[in-house]
């Protein structure tokens, strides 16, 4: 059944704008009382509202009445979401000056909430994601990427990536599993990071493949959790085992973006300590750059040089890391704007690394721009003119969402 939604004030598609680097706000197609044409959750055509019901009387027509901005609905390309209980606690040190690592050492950070995870059983794992997955989807997020690595064991790892697949079957929003059991060398396993690493390649990855869990794996690379040698080695086996790469390179001190690049991964996330060096390395590449405000905003740590990535021609997204350490507020829009004020991104490009951009470091090439043949995922914001969006500073929330055609009912 064919059905046009519209009229919307302004209707910005994000359809063929440059894959790489800087973008002109002018390069955004604004189309003024636009329409969108869609079939079984598919667009088949945008445009002027009024041209296209003439062109096609047969289509039911969804009327809106007011004011509205409409975007493609956002893709968050990197989020723990999938994780039990609290880290206050960490959250009420840092804010009294401890730091990231030091909290870790003293037996706070990641390894605390793996504590908590793995005390959590499966349906609870569910219900506490599905939970987060519908508040960003009623914010506009349609398509959520979500790691493991708060198991860090054969058996828990696997709880982790089953409750992902199970809560996808539950939301309306897309989840794309990635296996994270390198996030950290597991305090209670009786090895070392090499032996821990084996074990990973050997027992856990050959089951997350069978079970078709993720086809994504990731690893952490910092002082604290995995070097550069061992997560070459890692990522060279996951590879060979058809594992698509991604990295969390560059938080807190260089070396995890070079293993990135080397490697040919999708994407090399976080980047906040990358200098120029560094964006040498990247510019040219396919790799995309996942830059990560909540992180910054959440540890009170300097962003990631976003500006200086894409003046140097990097490929960048924008995803919030939603976890319940270093980012627990998961406001991916919220965060998105104050970072565009603090490194001058203009909406186009905070548009683009929330949409098409970051649907590149999940290899999906079915979402991300309103255009024939992609999925009637959309959002519409109450307003009239698009640059209302950032200026709100992430207020303004879509008063309607779209997964796949279908009206998402609001959260009660
Ligand atoms: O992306 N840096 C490593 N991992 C997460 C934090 C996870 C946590 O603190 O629980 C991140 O920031
Ligand atoms: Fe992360």
């Amino acid at each position: 059944m064919k059905k046009l939604t519209g009229p919307f004030s302004q209707l910005l598609s994000l359809a063929d704008m440059p894959l790489k680097g800087a973008i002109k706000d002018d390069q955004l197609k604004v189309i003024t009382d636009g329409g969108i044409l869609t079939a079984d959750g598919i667009i088949i055509a945008t445009g002027h509202f009024e041209t296209l019901r003439s062109q096609h009387p047969d289509a039911v027509v969804e009327e809106i009445k007011e004011d509205y901005v409409l975007l493609p609905g956002f893709v968050d390309c990197h989020t723990h979401i999938c994780f039990a209980g609290s880290r206050a606690k960490d959250y009420n040190l840092r804010i009294q000056g401890k730091s990231y690592m030091e909290i870790a050492k003293a037996g706070g950070g990641i390894w605390d909430s793996v504590t908590q995870t793995r005390a959590a059983d499966e349906p609870a794992l569910v219900a506490s994601l599905v939970k987060r997955a519908e508040r960003h989807l009623s914010e506009g997020v349609t398509t959520i990427e979500v790691k493991s690595g708060y198991g860090l064991s054969v058996t828990e790892e696997l709880k982790q990536l089953r409750a992902i697949k199970q809560a996808d079957g539950l939301t309306k929003a897309d989840l794309i599993s990635t296996c994270l059991a390198a996030h950290l060398l597991p305090r209670d396993f009786n090895g070392d990071t090499e032996a821990y690493l084996n074990y990973i390649l050997q027992e856990l990855l050959p089951i997350v493949k069978k079970e078709g869990l993720s086809n994504r794996a990731d690893i952490f690379i910092e002082e604290n959790a995995f070097g550069t040698a061992a997560a070459l080695k890692y990522l060279t086996a996951a590879k060979a085992m058809g594992f698509e790469l991604t990295v969390h390179a560059d938080q807190f001190s260089t070396g995890g973006l070079g293993v990135a690049i080397a490697m040919g991964a999708v994407s090399a996330d976080h980047l906040e300590a990358s200098g120029d060096r560094e964006i040498e390395l990247i510019k040219d590449t396919d790799t995309i750059a996942v830059v990560l405000p909540g992180a910054s905003l959440g540890l009170g740590m300097p962003y990631a040089p976003a500006r200086k990535l894409l003046d140097a021609g990097a490929c960048l997204a924008i995803a919030s890391d939603w976890n319940p350490g270093s980012a627990p507020m998961g406001d991916l829009l919220l965060q998105a704007a104050l970072m565009s004020a603090a490194e001058k991104l203009g909406t186009a490009e905070v548009f683009a690394g929330l949409t098409y951009r970051a649907t590149y470091a999940l290899s999906l090439s079915d979402r991300g721009q309103l255009k024939a043949g992609m999925l009637a995922d959309m959002q519409a914001y109450p307003c009239s003119d698009y640059r209302e969006i950032l200026y709100h500073q992430g207020k303004l929330k879509p008063a309607k969402v779209w997964k796949s055609g279908t009206l998402i009912p609001p959260i009660t």
